[in-house]
């Protein structure tokens, strides 16, 4: 995997955030933030793997996200089960492969059949390669590849090294990392939007690979002169 110097970002990285504001704002309850949610993956999975991006990583649900209110994880795992299971056809259609990625044990079993599913079905895929982070936590999972916890392997099973990424964006006004790829971030471009995850369209989107195309990467070396 070489660096990238293409207009379109080979991976990208995304914090989908917003989706309680975004249903707090129209006076409605957090879990129908995160069922439109649900309907922009979708549409941006589309829209990237058309675009020509070769990997995208999707911030799901943190390891830190167990400590939301008990009814509103046990809405997100029946939404992330019903997508997945709902979803498994189209991406096989579409040539996309689906990987989840973090720690499974302490997911539903139900979800976690869904997952090795999806991932059977899906494996062969070329497009693009769409990974889903659930229970996931960069941290543990730099701690999981160091070779002392290989003794203990298994804990975060699924969860590995990625390619580096080359853009990674937050919705929803914040500007953190939040525990997400940080080793693969290394040299990401990072971009911080204001616009509530739920409200992201593909113009949106075209907008963030546009400010792609235009950041100079130096990956640490001097910028690049124009000759005279
Ligand atoms: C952050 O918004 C969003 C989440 C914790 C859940 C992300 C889930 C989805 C987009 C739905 C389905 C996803 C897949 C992959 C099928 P927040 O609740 O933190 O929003 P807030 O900051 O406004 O409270």
């Amino acid at each position: 995997m070489g660096r990238s110097t293409s207009l379109i970002p080979e991976h990208v990285a995304v914090i989908m955030d917003g989706n309680g504001r975004w249903a707090e704002q129209k006076g409605r309850p957090r879990w129908m933030g995160h069922v439109a949610g649900a309907r922009v993956v979708k549409d941006v999975v589309a829209h990237c793997a058309r675009a020509g991006v070769e990997q995208l990583s999707l911030y799901a649900f943190s390891s830190d996200n167990w400590s939301r209110p008990p009814e509103e994880v046990a809405a997100l795992l029946e939404l992330f089960e019903n997508q997945f299971r709902e979803q498994a056809d189209t991406l096989v259609a579409q040539g996309i492969r689906l990987s989840v990625i973090g720690r499974r044990t302490r997911l539903p079993l139900t979800l976690r059949r869904v997952i090795a599913d999806v991932e059977a079905r899906s494996g062969a895929g070329r497009a693009m390669h769409l990974r889903v982070a659930l229970d996931y936590s960069s941290r543990a999972a730099i701690q999981g590849a160091l070779p002392v916890h290989h003794a203990v392997a298994g804990l975060t099973k699924g969860t590995t090294i990625l390619p580096p990424v080359d853009l990674l964006v937050r919705t929803g006004g914040e500007r953190r990392l939040s525990d997400f790829l940080l080793w693969e971030c290394a040299y990401a471009e990072l971009l911080f939007l204001d616009v509530l995850w739920p409200d992201v369209t593909s113009t949106v989107l075209d907008g963030a690979f546009e400010e792609f195309a235009q950041r100079e990467r130096r990956y640490g070396r001097v910028a690049a002169r124009v000759s005279a």
